[in-house]
């Protein structure tokens, strides 16, 4: 149970630019893949769909003139009176988007609470929960008769977002064998893309009809009964196991997923582990303290970039764009294909490579891609709209600047956009796993709502100035990762500490060896000098 890195690749870690790599992916547990650890995945990475379906069915939702006529009649009126024809600045009522956006705010909060019902009575509750709450609020939505009833039922919706958020990261990366960790915990992302591209083919059918909007919003119970039945056959993980006292049932459990009695290697780790976390008292406090800087760091900017990429505003905005640009009434459908199929498809492409070229390749080649997509749709809007904001496009440029606008969805599909969960959900070490993802939900849904808020603002004010202000944030995170984020492929995530221990920047975060938290660690001047190779990357000067 000797941890295998080599005590002198930690000096030489400390010279490295970027991450330390683990060349050999460190220690490797025995075990197959199993059917039944990737139905019990397939299962809960459902809780993506939510997410999914609410982002994706909205801004469709929001648009429909009946629902506005019941619900918003005041803002209908204005939008009719509304006769500007400058393109940058769209008809922009903060009431209809606090509406919208309020559904992040609900989950901001809830993913707290999520996090201490993951670590208190484990990870399957959070997730039944979050089923729940979103099938309680998709039935307030698809039957409601007043603006009371729809924002309550959005309340539930973000409960039920924030709890599945919290809770479904964690659990796949808990349950999944370390070598396809990335990619089975990516199905999260799959079902959220899926979930996305669902709503918005959806809209498109109901879009016509007097009480579509019903059937939109009402269809979201289906996502959450799948959640809430699938989650009552659930397994829990062994690591919430050990860590509330059941040891035996874990080391079953364990068993059963890895498909061979030879698990005490992994279990003794998960228990090591789970003896260090329960001497935590506060996980909030605790996460706050230098030893965990790194997960800190990563757990709050990850999430803040990610949104800082400027997704949400295709996904979001994408009907009112693709209109702006020109592809009148063919636009909603146009929307739904680009930012549903493109992302979908493009999501399946990191699901077959995060494992194996790891999570940095991926981060860094999205990076750019999207930074020169935005770049390109930037040049080609200032060139045809000016300041101004009067013009269109003919039909040769609206189909080049789809093309990039494609290239910048593919690219966000394959890199932050499941990267984003996958990475604060493998990086804390138990004692500060629910506390680390809570912090990742809550900086998530905060810059969501933020970004859905303000754009049409930001856009008036920025014109397509928007797009390179996109784009420098793409820049800046892109040199965020490529010096500080390491490798965590292939790395079990009960050892996730070798890797800060190994890298040139994090390493003067760590604790000396005898201090570490979690057990195994203890034994680190112990371990046999072998196997984790840092010694890839060239030192900056
Ligand atoms: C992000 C969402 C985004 C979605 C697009 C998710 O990872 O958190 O904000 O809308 O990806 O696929």
């Amino acid at each position: 149970m000797y941890p295998t890195v080599a005590v002198s690749a930690i000096d030489l870690g400390q010279h490295m630019a970027g991450g330390a790599y683990i060349e050999s992916g460190g220690r490797q547990y025995e075990g197959k893949v199993t059917a039944f650890v990737l139905i019990t995945c397939f299962v809960a990475a459902m809780g993506g769909l939510l997410f999914g379906y609410d982002l994706g069915i909205t801004g469709g939702v929001t648009s429909m003139e009946p629902f506005l006529v019941k619900f918003f009649p005041v803002v209908y009126q204005q939008m009719l009176d509304d006769s500007s024809t400058n393109q940058y600045c769209k008809f922009d009522n903060q009431l209809l988007t606090l509406f919208t956006s309020s559904l992040y705010l609900a989950a901001l909060i809830a993913s707290f609470f999520a996090a201490t019902t993951s670590r208190l009575f484990g990870r399957k509750p959070s997730m039944f929960l979050g089923g729940l709450f979103f099938l309680v609020g998709a039935l307030l939505n698809g039957f409601a008769v007043n603006v009371e009833m729809l924002i309550i039922g959005r309340i539930f919706l973000g409960f039920g977002v924030g709890y599945c958020n919290q809770s479904v990261p964690i659990y796949l990366s808990e349950m999944a064998p370390t070598k396809i960790r990335g990619a089975l915990n990516i199905g999260f992302q799959m079902m959220i893309t899926i979930g996305i591209l669902g709503a918005n083919l959806i809209n498109y059918a109901t879009s016509k009809r007097q009480n579509g909007w019903r059937v939109s919003l009402g269809v979201g119970a289906v996502p959450a009964v799948l959640l809430c039945v699938g989650s009552l056959f659930l397994e829990e993980t062994p690591n919430s196991l050990i860590e509330r006292g059941q040891h035996v049932k874990a080391k079953t459990m364990l068993q059963k997923i890895r498909g061979t009695n030879n698990v005490d290697e992994e279990y003794q780790d998960l228990v090591d582990a789970s003896e260090a976390a329960s001497k935590v008292e506060n996980p909030w406090k605790n996460i706050t303290r230098r030893r965990y800087r790194p997960q800190l760091t990563f757990c709050t900017f990850i999430p803040f970039f990610q949104q800082l990429t400027g997704i949400n505003v295709i996904m979001f905005y994408a009907p009112v764009l693709f209109t702006i640009l020109g592809f009148g009434n063919d636009a909603s459908l146009m929307s739904a294909v680009i930012t549903g199929g493109v992302n979908v498809l493009a999501t399946l492409v990191s699901v077959f490579c995060v494992d194996k070229f790891g999570r940095r390749l991926l981060f860094l080649e999205g990076g750019v891609q999207m930074l020169v997509s935005q770049i390109v749709v930037g040049i080609m809007i200032a060139m045809k709209f000016g300041l101004n904001g009067e013009g269109s496009f003919n039909k040769e440029e609206a189909d080049i600047l789809l093309v990039f606008i494609c290239l910048y969805v593919a690219a966000f599909a394959w890199s932050w956009g499941p990267l984003g969960w996958l990475v604060p959900s493998e990086i804390c070490s138990l004692e500060v796993r629910p506390a680390g993802q809570a912090i990742n939900v809550a900086v998530n849904m905060f810059f969501t709502f933020g970004i859905a808020q303000v754009f049409l603002s930001l856009l008036c004010h920025f014109k397509f100035g928007l797009f390179f202000f996109f784009a420098a944030w793409v820049l800046v995170m892109t040199i965020f990762i490529a010096f500080l984020l390491p490798e965590t492929k292939n790395v079990p995530v009960e050892e996730m500490n070798y890797v800060w221990k190994s890298h040139w920047f994090w390493n003067k975060y760590m604790p000396e060896c005898e201090d570490l938290v979690a057990g195994a660690y203890n034994n680190f001047e112990a371990a046999p000098q072998k196997e984790y190779d840092v010694t890839q990357e060239a030192a900056p000067a």
